[in-house]
């Protein structure tokens, strides 16, 4: 055994440690595993999907008191500079149709939601910057007309995933219907908060399919029916199940919770459908396949991550609906996600973003969930 082998041994043993010692005392997200993770993160190249995803990774994690998990999280309580951060390069990156982050190569991304996905962290800036409360002001009304009036849309009413056709992604549901929810909330505008709920629903009609461990989402469908990805691809599904999950808590922590409970329960029973299907699904080594069917079977600790993240935050939501069967699993996956993590903090083996039909280096993604699984879990320990 080479010397570097053995460093690189001990270095993940000291990780594993480090992660399961922080369970036990307190906090799991100032650990050194967190850091590393959020270092890969912050470190890497992001598209517009990305670089939101990273922002709400970062809510969770350096801010939790403005997370949708949290009590008031659409009120002031202080200037939360890291997630600002990211919202305000977002903002600085937006088209001039209104789409975050966008401002990249040529600026010609085809994606209708993918830039929302900077919308909730971008609206935090109007109620928590007053330095700048014009500017986050206008990215974020930019942005939500955009999606809700320039975006195209499916026959059904849903707001297409694409800007050039009319499609169907699971991915939209986290990329733009928790920011519609979010700026709902943050207005007192039930129509929106609706609205949000009511494209979660129009894209569950339109993606849940039967798989071999139960109905999960299609990756991609047209508006006619057919599909560009019938496969039911892990990470959609956890795209699915987040942002149900973003719209779900956001109704919860909304002024017209008490009007909302019959769309609570059923963002509540379609996370559980996903969960269900999944979970049912783990390979030997405890991970969610890329594929459950219609493309490869490798075990992928991205989506298995974000999955396991919904499981502890349902957990902490519903302890009886998502009783220790959930959470249970959600901690065989964390030991797994956790065991992968290398000397520069990166989570392996994962899905290639940019093409979800092979393994990956590297995940923007993935790091993101790996953050939001840590936060997730940190949060259930706070409860037992
Ligand atoms: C709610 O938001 C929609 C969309 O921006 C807007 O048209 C409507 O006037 C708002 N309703 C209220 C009561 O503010
Ligand atoms: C459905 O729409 C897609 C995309 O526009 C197209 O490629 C396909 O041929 C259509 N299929 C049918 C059966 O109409
Ligand atoms: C958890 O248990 C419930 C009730 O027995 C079952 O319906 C569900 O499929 C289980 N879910 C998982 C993830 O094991
Ligand atoms: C995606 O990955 C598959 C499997 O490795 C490969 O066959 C295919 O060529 C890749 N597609 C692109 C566009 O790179």
């Amino acid at each position: 055994m080479s010397s570097s082998l053995v460093h690189r041994l001990l270095q993940v043993t000291c990780l594993t440690i480090v992660s399961l010692v922080a369970g036990a005392n307190g906090s799991s997200l100032n650990s050194s595993l967190a850091n590393e993770i959020k270092g890969a993160m912050l470190a890497s190249i992001r598209t517009s999907w990305e670089q939101g995803t990273a922002a709400g990774a970062i809510i969770e994690t350096d801010n939790p008191e403005y997370s949708v998990f949290a009590s008031s999280p659409f009120k002031s309580q202080g200037f939360p500079a890291s997630p600002l951060r990211l919202a305000f390069s977002a903002a600085v990156r937006q088209t001039s149709d209104g789409r975050l982050s966008q401002q990249i190569n040529d600026a010609l991304d085809g994606a209708a939601l993918d830039g929302a996905s900077a919308g909730s962290a971008v609206l935090l800036g109007t109620y928590t910057d007053p330095s700048r409360q014009a500017f986050w002001q206008q990215a974020a009304d930019a942005q939500l007309n955009f999606i809700l009036n320039i975006a195209p849309r499916t026959s059904t009413g849903a707001i297409s995933h694409r800007t050039d056709s009319l499609q169907y992604w699971a991915d939209g549901v986290y990329m733009g219907f928790p920011f519609i929810a979010a700026y709902g909330a943050v207005t007192s505008n039930q129509t929106l908060l609706m609205e949000a709920y009511t494209q979660c629903k129009l894209y569950r009609n339109a993606l849940l399919q039967p798989g071999p461990t139960g109905p999960l989402w299609a990756h991609i469908a047209f508006d006619n029916g057919t599909f560009s990805d019938p496969g039911l691809w892990a990470t959609g599904n956890a795209w699915a199940a987040l942002g149900m999950l973003r719209v779900q808590a956001t109704l919860l922590k909304s002024s017209y919770a008490h009007s909302f409970s019959l769309e609570i329960n059923d963002l509540k029973s379609w996370i559980k459908e996903i969960l269900d299907g999944t979970f049912a699904a783990l390979t030997s080594e405890n991970l969610v396949p890329d594929y459950i069917k219609g493309g490869p079977t490798f075990g992928d600790a991205a989506s298995s991550a974000a999955l396991a993240s919904v499981a502890y935050r349902s957990a902490v939501l519903d302890p009886v609906v998502f009783g220790a069967n959930y959470t249970n699993a959600a901690s065989k996956i964390r030991a797994a996600v956790t065991k992968g993590v290398d000397n520069l903090g990166v989570i392996s083996p994962l899905v290639d973003p940019l093409n979800w039909s092979q393994e990956g280096k590297l995940s923007t993604e993935g790091q993101a969930f790996g953050l939001m699984l840590l936060a997730a879990w940190d949060a259930w320990m706070q409860t037992q």
